[in-house]
């Protein structure tokens, strides 16, 4: 009898168990590979939750990705590798949608045209890979400078206009905080580590100083010419001078933490860095700005246009709700979220002259023409072999900033390579 009993109450629960696995399982997963830099991640967590709100069925997962681009690529290559379905929605860096478009579905064929024509159309353009729409905008960035306003009062400077006066700057305060006692205090930091985020730091340089962008829009390698190895030269002459010898291994979260810290008169990075910076934890709340990168010799600016977008994977194994989940986290709602809360610059247009956007940081109306004026790295002249130009670009850059090679024998065999990889010819240095 007890024996009987027994066999009945089990099976009952395995009744049970077996129709909450399958409640449990008709809610469907879309695992979105996030960004991690500066509050991307917790942000991302927090649409997660605002979609799952009104879609109960839908089991939103963000994917934490490493920081460094590169990284994130090669993790992302595993996957495509495997054709896993694993990740639903890649989050991918503006200049991938090239090289990695036979992984990502067309997002015309599930609603897109809806809803495109909200983002700046030179980003569509990037996304769009034989008419197929690889990624729907999602975050854009440019180059800044971050300045030290109590420091440049200090010492009464202005803000440098060119890289001559920022070197000149950087030179007087490190000197006199030094003196100060605090040992600690550089006059510059940026992304100088061999990876994508030098890439850009370089091209800015190169760029402003009328050396061109690597490889031109018509498929010429221009990069061999004497502005671009001079100012490469120069920018070999800031290390172990106006910043740390270890600027060689900073990324773009290295440098935030040592200018938020209060060690730095001046810093490169993106719009991110904003928010973290006048957070309550940070030492330079209230005593810094924010202007367009230095000139050159000729008086050129360049800010290289940076950015994330939002791919659904061609292995998806429900594209159409992965679509759907991509729709959302480009929408107006969560690209003004990481704008408030982030300083994520938007992809659509009409969020900058959105009152809390523009509240919670100003200097994205006072530099508005930087962001949609900033110089795109080669990404489409030279798809699907970006990701190699820009590894040997970045490779070149660093042994010439770690005194491996001087610039001219760098630069020379960065040709070679170049022609190596892409087939193209060599040619004068154009503007973008
Ligand atoms: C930023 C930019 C991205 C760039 C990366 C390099 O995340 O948005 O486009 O490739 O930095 O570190």
């Amino acid at each position: 009898m007890l024996k009987k009993n027994f066999v009945g109450v089990i099976a009952v629960l395995l009744i049970l168990s077996l129709s909450v696995i399958a409640v449990a399982q008709e809610k469907v997963e879309i695992t979105v590979a996030s960004d991690t830099v500066g509050k991307s991640y917790e942000l991302a967590l927090e649409a997660a939750e605002m979609y799952e709100k009104d879609h109960p069925n839908v089991d939103v997962k963000i994917l934490d990705t490493p920081r460094l681009a590169n990284d994130r690529l090669n993790l992302y290559l595993q996957y495509f590798e495997a054709k896993s379905s694993k990740v639903d929605v890649y989050q991918i860096d503006v200049i991938w949608p090239g090289d990695l478009a036979e992984h990502f579905v067309d997002l015309y064929q599930y609603g897109a045209d809806q809803i495109v024509d909200q983002h700046f159309p030179a980003l569509v353009k990037n996304n769009t890979v034989d008419g197929r729409l690889i990624a729907m905008p999602f975050q854009l960035g440019s180059g800044l400078l971050y300045y030290r306003t109590d420091l440049l009062e200090k010492y009464n400077l202005e803000v440098p206009q060119t890289w001559d006066q920022l070197e000149k700057a950087a030179e007087i305060i490190m000197k006199g905080e030094r003196a100060d006692n605090n040992k600690d205090f550089w006059g510059f930091v940026f992304q100088g580590d061999n990876y994508e985020g030098l890439t850009c730091n370089a091209l800015e340089w190169v760029y402003s100083n009328d050396g061109g962008t690597i490889i031109s829009k018509d498929r010429k390698i221009t990069i061999n010419n004497p502005n671009t190895i001079k100012m490469i030269e120069k920018a070999a002459g800031w290390v172990g001078t106006i910043a740390p010898v270890g600027v060689t291994s900073m990324a773009e979260e290295d440098a935030r933490n040592i200018w938020q810290s209060g060690n730095a008169a001046f810093m490169r990075n993106w719009p991110y860095a904003y928010s973290l910076s006048v957070g309550e934890d940070s030492a330079v709340k209230g005593k810094f700005g924010i202007s367009p990168l230095p000139a050159g010799k000729g008086g050129s600016r360049a800010a290289t246009a940076g950015g994330w977008h939002m791919g659904v994977s061609k292995y998806s194994k429900n594209p159409e709700i992965a679509a759907d989940v991509a729709f959302f986290m480009a929408s107006y709602e969560v690209q003004k979220l990481r704008a408030v809360k982030g300083s994520f610059n938007p992809t659509i247009k009409s969020l900058y002259e959105d009152e809390d956007v523009l509240a919670a940081n100003p200097f994205f109306e006072s530099l508005y023409d930087v962001f949609v004026t900033a110089i795109p790295r080669p990404s489409t002249a030279t798809a699907p072999n970006y990701t190699e130009v820009s590894k040997y670009f970045s490779e070149a850059v660093h042994s010439v900033l770690t005194g491996k090679e001087d610039a001219q024998t760098a630069i020379r065999y960065l040709e070679y390579d170049l022609m190596d990889v892409t087939g193209f010819e060599t040619g004068q240095p154009q503007k973008y």
